[in-house]
Order: structure tokens, then C-alpha cells, then sequence
């Protein structure tokens, strides 16, 4: 069966030729529908009536937002620039166009990228095909600027977990600080929608601008590494912080796609990404059927999505270990492809009979099937400490236990060498 396909190319000067080439010749595609204006092309969206659509760069309001509604309408989409305009292209990519192709690709060509759009995986939220970036690009020449784009690209860990405050903040804060420490060019992402905690926990200024910001940029197709760094503090030579939503009730502003956007250039600034994430996963019901809504869960669903590992926080008494294997049940339903890892925090004896490792640990591996990664004690007073002076563990209790496993954990994640117990002081 021919595809349909909807095109928004209006204005370019090759329009109608290509419209005319693809609609004529037998490529297994059929022009269903052509736009003037976005907004009633993403009304079209929703119907159901086309696979994909063909859009020129030049399209007027384009932004990642209708990029990213597009492809939730289960639209794929396929860009056009003008040839050797590789701005337009970038532009393109960076609002979530997976392929851009130069409009004096012949029918056949655009038909083949158009068919290879729905069938490829589906952009995620990110938006970048990221199983075939450039493939589509013969004729452009993307330029491949090393300030932009790095040859190694950084990984994502997300720091996730159940409701009842099992200390995902804690961990996450603790990882990329003991990570920069080790040498590890590390950015500590805010991204939790109900309220970032991080700016207070580090003493930092709440004005600044951070993921809010960055996901404003993300959605105009401005964002790239430079920006990034600009809007992320160095707090340290080795460590950068994007901070989170100063008001809880301003999450619509943090659209799902932007977010992605945005940890897609931080894989370009620093080897290691740390997120803070929100509990929550429930998939916003209500909502689903309006693909044009804010989902508020969108933001921490697209982030486990990305990341390369999902660190599941969980508390270590029996109601936080309860909330955990619920917790780790509904991911599975919402994102059956996301395998965290558990870390257990606040260990301690008491609130679990007999050895509370071991106990902990087969319990969680019988009910949730997921790895235990590691361990954290209990430290009340270092966490105080900590929290007290608007520091990190490492600033103002070096040898606190939990700090000690923090370190372990973040030499285990970045890949780098544990490092020795520091020397006891005289
Ligand atoms: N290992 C730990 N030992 C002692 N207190 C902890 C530990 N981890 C976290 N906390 C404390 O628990 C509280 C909640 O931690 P937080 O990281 O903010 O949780 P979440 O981000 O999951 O809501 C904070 O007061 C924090 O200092
Ligand atoms: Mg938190």
C-alpha cells in the first residue's frame, strides 16, 4: 500500500516539481494532503490520514515542540533543505528531524527516506534517528565542528526511584560530585518536575536560568554545547550544574522533547551526565489522548528512555522496599525496555531481621528480578552536615561512610579506577 504522505514545503522555490515527481512516477508514495501553515498541519496529525510528512526548513513557526507532537501523532518526519544550506539542516536536526535531506534529492530518494522514517525506529523524544544520523546526508557535507560535536559522547545515568524520599537527590549530588572529583567531566541535571531541590542542596543562587532555560533554547533549535555550558554553573573545574525548576508548578514548561534535546548536548559537554529525576512514571491518562497536552511523567519517562543506566534509589526498611518493587513494576509497564539497577540507601540494622545486605538483596532480586548495584549506609549526620552548610559530602565530611560508597559507586559508573580509602588524619 502507498504511504501518505503530507508535505509543508510551501514557498520553496522546487516545490511543486517535487510534490509533482513524487505524486507522478510510482515511488509507493501518494501526496495526501500540502500545507501552508503548521498549525493545520498538526491538526492533520491527529487523523490518522498521513504516515509522514515532508517539511521545508523554511516552514513557518517550526519548533522541537511541533516536531516532537508530530512524531507523538505517530507522524514521521522528513525535512528539506535548500542544498548546501547546512544551517538549515542544522536547525532541523536540532528541533528532532531525524532526516534532513537536500531538496534536490531526486523522488526516488525522498520516497526512500520518507519510507525508511516510518519504518526506522520511531524518533524518540530526542528526536535524533540516533541508528542512522547522517546516513541521509550524502549530498550536504554535515560539517563536523569538534567543539560541537565530540568523537566520544558522554553517558547518561538517570538517578531514579520510588515516592517517600528514599534520597535520589542525595545519590545523584553525591555520584557527580565523587565522579568530577575523580577526574570525570561530570553535569549534574535537575530534572525532577515536581520541584529541584539541587540549587538548594548546593548553595547555589536560585536565579540561574538552568534546565528551564535550556529546554527554551532546546524547543527554538538553538541549543548546542556552547549554549549548554553557558547555562550549566561550573561549581568545580570538573563539575557542572543545570539546575532544576525553582517552582514546582512551572513543569509545563519543561516539555518531554526538550528535555531530550537537552541531554543529547550534554552528551556532547561533559563524559558523564548525572540526572536527578522525579518519582513518578504513571503515564498522565487523562491526558494521552491529546497528543498536544504537557504530560508532566513525560519529562522523567523521556529521561529514562535516554539514559544509558537508570539507577533505581530505593529506601531500606519495608515500606521503602515496598514502594521500590511497585515502583520497579510500574516501569516495567510504562517503559518495558528500561532495565534499572537497584541502589539501596540508608542502610542500617534494625528496621530489617539478620544481615541487612543480604536480606535486602534477595528480596529485591525475588520480587523485582532487577540487580542490586550497591549499597549505601545510613549517615545521618553526614547528610546533615552536608545539607547544614550548602556543601557536598566530600566538602565537609570526607570520610563520612556514606560519602566513602558514594565514591565506589561513581568510580563504577564512570568507568575509572575505585580510588583508596583516604588516610585517616592524625
Ligand atoms: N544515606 C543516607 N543517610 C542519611 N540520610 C540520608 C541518606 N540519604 C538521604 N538522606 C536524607 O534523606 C532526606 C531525603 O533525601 P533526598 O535525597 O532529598 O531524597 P529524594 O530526592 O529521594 O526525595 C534528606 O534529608 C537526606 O539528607
Ligand atoms: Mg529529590
Amino acid at each position: 500500500m502507498a504511504l501518505q504522505v503530507f508535505t509543508a514545503t510551501t514557498g520553496a522555490a522546487w516545490e511543486s516539481e517535487l510534490v509533482g515527481a513524487l505524486d507522478r512516477a510510482d515511488h509507493g508514495v501518494v501526496v495526501v494532503r500540502r500545507f501552508v501553515d503548521l498549525a493545520d498541519l498538526l491538526a492533520a496529525a491527529g487523523t490518522g490520514t498521513g504516515q509522514a510528512v515532508l517539511l521545508s526548513a523554511e516552514l513557518r513557526r517550526l519548533d522541537g515542540d511541533a516536531v516532537a507532537r508530530l512524531v507523538a501523532a505517530g507522524v514521521a518526519v522528513v525535512g528539506l533543505v535548500e542544498p548546501g544550506d547546512d544551517a538549515a539542516a542544522d536547525r532541523l536536526r536540532l528541533l528532532g528531524v531525524g532526516r534532513v535531506l537536500p531538496a534536490d534529492t531526486d523522488a526516488a530518494g525522498i520516497a526512500a527516506a520518507l519510507r525508511a522514517a516510518v519504518a526506522g525506529p520511531a524518533a524518540t523524544a530526542g528526536g535524533h534517528d540516533v541508528a542512522d544520523p547522517r546516513a541521509a546526508l550524502p549530498a550536504l557535507g554535515v560539517p563536523d565542528d569538534p567543539a560541537a560535536r565530540p568523537a566520544s559522547r558522554g553517558r547518561v545515568v538517570a538517578v531514579w526511584g520510588p515516592t517517600g524520599a528514599p534520597g535520589r537527590t542525595t545519590v545523584a549530588v553525591g555520584l557527580a560530585d565523587e565522579a568530577a572529583r575523580l577526574g570525570v567531566a561530570t553535569l549534574l541535571l535537575d530534572a525532577d518536575v515536581y520541584g529541584g531541590v539541587v540549587a538548594q542542596v548546593l548553595g547555589l543562587l536560585d536565579e540561574s536560568p538552568g534546565i528551564a532555560a535550556a529546554a527554551r533554547q532546546a524547543t527554538a533549535g538553538t541549543l548546542d554545547v556552547p549554549r549548554l555550558a553557558r547555562l550549566a554553573w561550573a561549581v568545580s573545574p570538573q563539575l557542572r550544574v543545570l539546575t532544576g525548576l525553582a517552582r514546582a508548578d512551572r513543569w509545563p514548561e519543561l516539555r518531554p522533547a526538550a528535555v531530550g534535546t537537552v541531554l543529547e548536548q550534554a552528551r556532547g559537554l561533559t563524559a558523564l551526565t548525572v540526572v536527578d529525576c522525579a518519582f513518578c512514571v504513571e503515564e498522565d491518562e487523562e491526558l494521552s489522548f491529546d497528543t498536544a497536552a504537557p504530560r508532566r511523567n513525560g519529562v522523567t519517562t523521556t529521561v529514562l528512555e535516554q539514559a544509558d543506566t537508570v539507577l533505581c534509589v530505593s529506601g531500606a526498611d519495608p515500606v521503602a522496599l515496598q514502594r521500590t518493587i511497585r515502583a520497579l513494576g510500574q516501569l516495567r509497564d510504562v517503559l518495558p525496555g528500561v532495565e534499572p539497577v537497584v541502589v539501596v540507601n540508608q542502610l542500617r540494622r534494625g528496621p530489617v531481621p539478620g544481615d541487612p545486605e543480604q536480606e535486602i538483596g534477595a528480596a529485591l532480586t525475588r520480587f523485582t528480578g532487577a540487580r542490586v548495584a550497591g549499597f549505601l549506609p545510613a549517615d545521618r549526620r553526614g547528610t546533615d552536615t552536608a545539607l547544614a552548610a550548602g556543601r557536598t559530602l566530600a566538602e565537609v565530611a570526607d570520610r563520612s561512610p556514606l560519602r566513602l560508597a558514594l565514591r565506589s559507586l561513581a568510580a563504577e559508573l564512570a568507568g575509572v579506577p575505585a580510588p583508596g580509602r583516604p588516610r585517616r588524619r592524625r
